[in-house]
């Protein structure tokens, strides 16, 4: 008992020490945690590893809420990593990519970083050319998180909270955001839901930006990759990628992903939206499959391996990018250079600068009421 007690009461020093707070019982850790450095200012960074029994593992670290690797077997049972990242907390603090980064408050573009509410200008960093991009200079991907493990008996389960000041890069209320991962034993699939409260009118997009290589190769790029999106339109944008309110029909046009297509099939074709993205950097506007709830947005397909990834969402939006601004100078895990078009993006999401298009499905969050999305990103072979 007294031993029981004194090995109990050591676990929880040490997590404490580590950063991580024990939900549960105290000494119930499930999602082993290891140290993943610490930032510039010296604060500690944890890496947790969510894994089943059936070949999915992925490691999250709080810095960022970053999902850090994917690992998930291809046809043949052999494991591969399937997302791009960096081996260190270095990497991600240095780093432009948003490579696995949790996206806040405002992920995509903002034009000019402004919006009106509720009478009021906001002016928000502008640190993508004229707009401002992915929550600012200091998004939520830059912020470190609180890890509590909330593992089920059926489900390895973390969860990572953040605490985003009011007037933090420009936006208004002190908002408290969530974001639970969850492998579940019996399931080959990655679930990332998002919660958050505020105590003033603001307006939010949060998303995940994975870059993902289901080849388990990122030397190789992903234009054999085949995609298709449940999705009959998409949102064309300016020179600087801001949505024009447009929602244009993708019907004829390289954007038709409605019938799966390898992702290189129409990149350089002649297009004045492909020009503005230099490839596919885009939102589409999500057929409602289903009146509530989760609904499958895209499924890609990579020949040589099998994979299958499936991403299923609560959100109306989805933004595909195809990796073209990579261009072999992010240096990430194992020494590798990302080159030009070696990861792809599906970010879940709201439309981009929602706030300033009143014809978007809005991005406002009030005081009572709790922000909640899902995503899904599910795994199989071929
Ligand atoms: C998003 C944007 C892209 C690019 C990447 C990060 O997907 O839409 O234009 O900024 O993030 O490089």
């Amino acid at each position: 008992m007294i031993i029981r007690f004194a090995i109990g009461s050591f676990l929880l020093t040490l997590a404490t020490v580590c950063g991580v707070t024990l939900a549960g019982s105290g000494s119930e850790k499930k999602v082993p945690v290891t140290d993943f450095g610490k930032t510039k200012d010296g604060v500690p960074v944890s890496k947790f590893v969510l894994a089943n029994g059936k070949g999915l593992e992925a490691m999250v670290s709080t810095y960022g809420a970053t999902l850090v690797s994917l690992k998930t077997p291809d046809r043949h049972g052999h494991p591969a990593d399937v997302v791009l990242g960096y081996d260190s907390v270095e990497g991600y603090e240095n780093g432009s990519s948003y490579f696995g980064g949790t996206i806040g408050r405002y992920g995509n573009r903002i034009a000019k970083g402004q919006f009106t509410l509720d009478g009021k200008l906001f002016q928000l960093p502008r640190n993508d050319g004229p707009n401002c991009l992915h929550g600012g200079k200091i998004g939520f991907n830059k912020r470190v998180w609180t890890a509590v493990d909330r593992s089920r008996a059926d489900a390895q389960v973390l969860e990572l909270s953040y605490t985003s000041a009011d007037g933090e890069e420009g936006f208004p209320g002190q908002l408290e955001a969530r974001v639970t991962y969850t492998v579940p034993a019996n399931k080959n699939e990655l679930r990332i839901d998002y919660e958050a409260t505020t105590d003033k009118d603001t307006v939010l997009n949060l998303t995940n930006h994975s870059y993902f290589n289901l080849s388990g190769n990122p030397a190789t790029d992903i234009l054999r990759h085949e995609l298709l999106l449940h999705a009959q339109e998409f949102t064309p944008v300016d020179a600087t990628l801001i949505p024009t309110g447009e929602l244009r029909a993708v019907a004829g046009t390289p954007f038709d992903f409605t019938k799966s297509t390898a992702i290189g099939a129409r990149i350089e074709q002649a297009d004045d939206q492909l020009k503005f993205g230099r490839g596919y950097d885009h939102n589409w506007v999500l057929e409602k499959t289903k009146k509530v709830g989760l609904q499958t947005a895209a499924e890609v397909f990579e020949p040589n391996s099998g994979r299958v990834l499936e991403v299923l969402t609560t959100e109306p939006g989805i933004q595909f990018y195809s990796g073209n601004f990579l261009d072999g100078t992010a240096i990430g895990k194992g020494g590798q250079a990302y080159a030009h078009r070696t990861g792809l993006c599906l970010e879940t999401q709201h439309f981009p600068d929602s706030p300033n298009h009143a014809n978007f499905p809005s991005t406002e969050l009030k005081p009572g009421q709790t922000y909640r999305s899902s995503t899904i990103f599910q795994f199989s072979t071929r």
